[in-house]
């Protein structure tokens, strides 16, 4: 990885139809001002862009990955056999199986090949940015600091009598 440029995350999906759901990854990193790019790259449509894309990860000053997929959901799993950057897999909700299969499908990794399994659509993108932020602020303390806040506030928000 180049030093002194900025790291930042790199949110994949396997469609178009997944960007409803991924936005609010971009959005939270957003939040918390979190670098980050995001693209299109499908294992099974577009297995060429997705192979330059994951080999070349690490040369982009990609810090992590957060990818989304649903279905067989092959994408994140693919992606982390090609690097050693840390990927997070949200799994996209499917019409026929709710998100079952693409749960299963990106947290049964075989053994050596990890990848981080967030919760299925929404809950998932969102924690998904919050976990690579708090990766990155681990060399990183403005974004230590921003994701402090960021958790203060949300303390703050909830009120304590529901009427
Ligand atoms: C997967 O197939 C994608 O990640 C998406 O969740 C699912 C359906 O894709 P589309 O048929 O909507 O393009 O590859």
């Amino acid at each position: 990885m180049k030093k002194n440029k900025n790291l930042k995350v790199s949110i994949v999906m396997g469609s178009q139809s997944d960007y409803k759901i991924m936005q609010l990854a971009e959005k939270t990193l957003k939040k918390i001002g979190v670098s980050f790019e995001t693209k299109i790259i499908s294992a099974h449509r577009t297995p060429k862009r997705m192979y330059d894309y994951a080999s070349k990860a690490e040369n982009n000053n990609i810090a992590v990955i957060i990818a989304g997929a649903g279905g067989s959901a092959h994408l994140p799993g693919m992606i982390s056999a090609l690097t050693s950057i840390p990927v997070l897999g949200v799994p996209i909700e499917s019409k026929k199986l709710k998100g079952l299969d693409s749960l299963l499908s990106i947290a049964q990794m075989p053994k050596g090949i990890p990848v981080g399994t967030l919760a299925i659509g929404e809950d998932g993108a969102i924690n998904a940015a919050l976990l690579a932020a708090s990766i990155i602020a681990n060399q990183n303390s403005s974004i230590k600091l921003k994701l402090k806040n960021w958790r203060s506030s949300q303390t703050k928000s909830v009120k304590k009598n529901p009427k």
